[in-house]
């Protein structure tokens, strides 16, 4: 049954625009690249890692795509300036994936070629099923066209898709960088190759799996969760395992789990903070709200007061 705060997230879509940014200010970095530097410059001071998702997901036209791409140059150019330990989280939907794969591929590898003047890497988010198998193959397009000049790019692969166990496979191995998450997508069964796990908490035994496939290979693995029986079995698998703290690192998003993040960073494990700023806020913030049936309840009776 749902909760009364359940209920209240399926209200989000009622509550004025204004009250949900409110709301969403600990989520979100701000609408700029100077509210973002500000906010990295403290999670930095914390002892955290970023990494920067500019705001705005399926794209209309191209010259849209190509203005995104021009915003993550600048952004990176300001991570470098003001010297920052931030990369980028870059969404190829953002950058036209469904309107010209081709120039996605030319914004994406403009974009890591930026990175790599600057030393700085370039993460591939993954998007719904729908786009699953085109981010691996532009990722292994990019891979084939960076062996000549650098591998600063990684890709994402989310454990509620039971694909996953396939497609990892190629992924693996030293140098190379993954991220795993649950993924938060409600997904169109038409595109889901296999199936995909509905139950957050039975992820996790898939989660494990994939993360002791990373720790096996000596690939680098980012673990983005806020689960703390996942995090705990993760910490369990890497003692056993002897596998060194440099080889893995603890991903969560801005405003979630603090004092979660604050624990992991006591213990001396890496974490890193995925940072979202820009105009295209509402999308992200609602997703946001809605993961926390909490912040819903509490907007919805806001508004009901007024
Ligand atoms: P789960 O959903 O089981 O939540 C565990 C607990 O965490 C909850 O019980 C709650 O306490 C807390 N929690 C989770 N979300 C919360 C929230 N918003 N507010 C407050 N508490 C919350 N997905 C994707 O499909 N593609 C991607 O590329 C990425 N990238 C990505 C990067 C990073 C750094 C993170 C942290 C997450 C992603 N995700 C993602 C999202 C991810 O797939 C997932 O949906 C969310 O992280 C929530 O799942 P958890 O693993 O935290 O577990």
């Amino acid at each position: 049954m749902l909760t009364f705060n359940a209920l209240m997230a399926l209200a989000i879509p009622l509550v004025p625009r204004a009250l949900v940014q409110k709301a969403s200010r600990r989520y979100i970095a701000g609408s700029s690249v100077g509210e973002a530097v500000a906010r990295i410059r403290e999670l930095n001071a914390l002892g955290c890692t970023a990494t920067v998702d500019v705001l705005g997901e399926l794209v209309a036209d191209l010259r849209q795509a190509e203005r995104t791409a021009d915003e993550y140059v600048e952004v990176l150019d300001a991570l470098h300036a003001h010297g920052l330990a931030a990369n980028v989280s870059v969404k190829p939907s953002a950058l036209g994936l469904l309107l010209d794969e081709a120039r996605c591929e030319q914004s994406l590898l403009r974009i890591v070629d930026a990175a790599a003047r600057h030393g700085n890497f370039v993460r591939i988010d993954m998007e719904d099923a729908s786009c699953t198998q085109r981010e691996i193959d532009l990722f292994g397009r990019l891979r084939l066209r960076l062996r000549l000049r650098h591998a600063n790019v990684g890709l994402v692969l989310q454990a509620y898709l039971q694909r996953t166990y396939r497609d990892i496979e190629p992924l693996l191995g030293p140098g190379q960088n993954l991220r795993l998450c649950k993924g938060i997508y409600v997904e169109d069964r038409r595109h889901l190759v296999d199936g995909a796990w509905q139950d957050r908490r039975a992820i996790n035994a898939h989660f494990l799996h994939h993360v002791g496939r990373c720790f096996d290979t000596d690939t680098f693995v980012g673990i983005a969760t806020h689960d703390a029986e996942l995090i705990d079995s993760v910490m369990a698998l890497a003692r056993h395992r002897n596998i060194d703290r440099s080889r893995f690192e603890f991903q969560m998003l801005l405003g979630v789990c603090e004092p979660l993040r604050d624990r992991l960073l006591q213990a001396g494990f890496r974490v890193r903070i995925y940072v979202p700023y820009g105009k295209d806020w509402y999308g992200y913030s609602t997703r946001r709200i809605k993961e926390n049936p909490q912040i819903a309840g509490y907007l919805v009776r806001a508004m009901l007061r007024r």
